[in-house]
């Protein structure tokens, strides 16, 4: 069961929630906005359901309300800052603008944040980047539960280590392409589990390593106290990729990488390798502006194959999601919703 919710209303509420836990009114505003944007762009895994979940990690004190980056190094087109585990929305804010000016200044920057707590929609990140005409490459590690099996192997290893590239295109909408490595990202694992739904053979194996379509294996601990895990996108070439994700978003950037057991604990920490590139400074600017839209719209003209209205470009399915949920409000099961309520009244916040 679903109820539907204004994105108004559902800020409103959220942001209730958060400055409960802790936070000024303007940071719980950012966290709700944040997050009420995932739902509207359709990615409901990191949406307000990851409430609970921030409320539980304030209250264990691996997240820090009203916390910001700090500076460890800067060389001026490389930045290297410190999340100091604050809210993600203010870290990833305050990271992309640091990296955006140096980039405009330098022609690039590479910045990395370690230690953030959850950077949510990585794509949100590039949104910014992009909508100011420069290009942005994202690599992420996620230190929480080793939740994704590396190809070959039996159990759980990583996180769902998305990557993301934002490529402004001229008089059209950006080619944003942010995914997770894993095949699917761990938060629509609960949305299906919460749903009572089943998922696709090859996206998950069981606590005894076989294939399974229950997504609740990653989401509550199985009869041995072990969770199952997913698979990488991509067999052993998702699998790289998440490594990749791993070594340059974990180990580079100084957020360290993940190598234990799972614990109890609810933190979700984020490091991230940012490369902010100015076409303008790259001084291929006209011609990258005119071979892009040339390839996008070739592409585009290609005829509509089996199953398939039309070729889409990265970025297309989250805008029209966005104009849809705008217009018609946002769908959050009944579950997630119950949760939610939980856990205002954790923090004593009236929704
Ligand atoms: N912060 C974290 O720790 C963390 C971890 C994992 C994932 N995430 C986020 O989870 C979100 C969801 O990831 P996902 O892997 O489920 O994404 P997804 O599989 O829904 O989409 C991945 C990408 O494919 C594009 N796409 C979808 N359909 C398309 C089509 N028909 N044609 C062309 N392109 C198409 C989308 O625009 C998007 O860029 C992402 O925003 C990611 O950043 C965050």
């Amino acid at each position: 069961m679903q109820d539907i919710h204004s994105a108004q209303d559902l800020r409103r509420k959220v942001a209730a929630v958060i400055q409960a836990a802790g936070s000024t009114t303007a940071e719980a505003d950012k966290v709700a906005a944040n997050l009420v944007m995932a739902n509207l762009t359709g990615h409901d895994s990191h949406g307000v359901g990851m409430v609970p979940r921030y409320i539980d990690a304030v209250l264990e004190g691996g997240l820090k309300p009203n916390t910001g980056v700090a500076t460890k190094m800067d060389i001026g087109s490389m930045l290297t800052l410190d999340g100091q585990r604050g809210y993600g929305q203010v870290i990833g804010e305050q990271a992309m603008q640091m990296a955006i000016e140096r980039a405009r200044q330098h022609g690039s920057c590479i910045m990395s944040v370690g230690n953030s707590h959850h950077l949510g929609r990585i794509g949100h990140w590039a949104e910014m980047a992009v909508a100011q005409g420069f290009v942005s490459m994202h690599f992420v590690n996620v230190l929480s539960r080793p939740v994704v099996a590396p190809f070959g192997g039996g159990d759980g290893r990583f996180g769902t280590n998305p990557c993301c590239i934002g490529i402004p295109l001229a008089g059209q909408d950006p080619f944003v392409l942010d995914f997770a490595t894993s095949r699917v990202a761990q938060g629509k694992m609960r949305v299906a589990h919460n749903k009572g739904e089943r998922v696709a053979l090859g996206t998950l194996i069981d606590e005894h390593g076989n294939p399974t379509t229950d997504p609740g294996v990653v989401v509550v601990p199985q009869s041995n106290g072990l969770f199952g895990a997913l698979m990488t996108f991509g067999e052993h070439k998702g699998y790289g990729m998440a490594v990749a994700c791993e070594l340059l978003g974990g180990a580079l950037t100084g957020g360290g990488t993940w190598h234990r057991p799972a614990d109890q604990a609810r933190t979700v920490l984020n490091g991230m390798l940012t490369i902010v590139i100015d076409p303008a400074k790259l001084g291929t600017k006209t011609s990258f502006e005119r071979e892009a839209v040339a390839f996008v719209d070739w592409l585009r003209e290609s005829p509509a194959g089996a199953g398939h209205e039309a070729v889409r470009i990265a970025g297309e399915p989250e805008r029209a999601a966005r104009r849809a949920r705008e217009k018609d409000g946002i769908w959050v099961d009944q579950q997630t919703w119950a949760e939610i309520e939980q856990s205002a009244a954790k923090v004593g916040a009236k929704i």
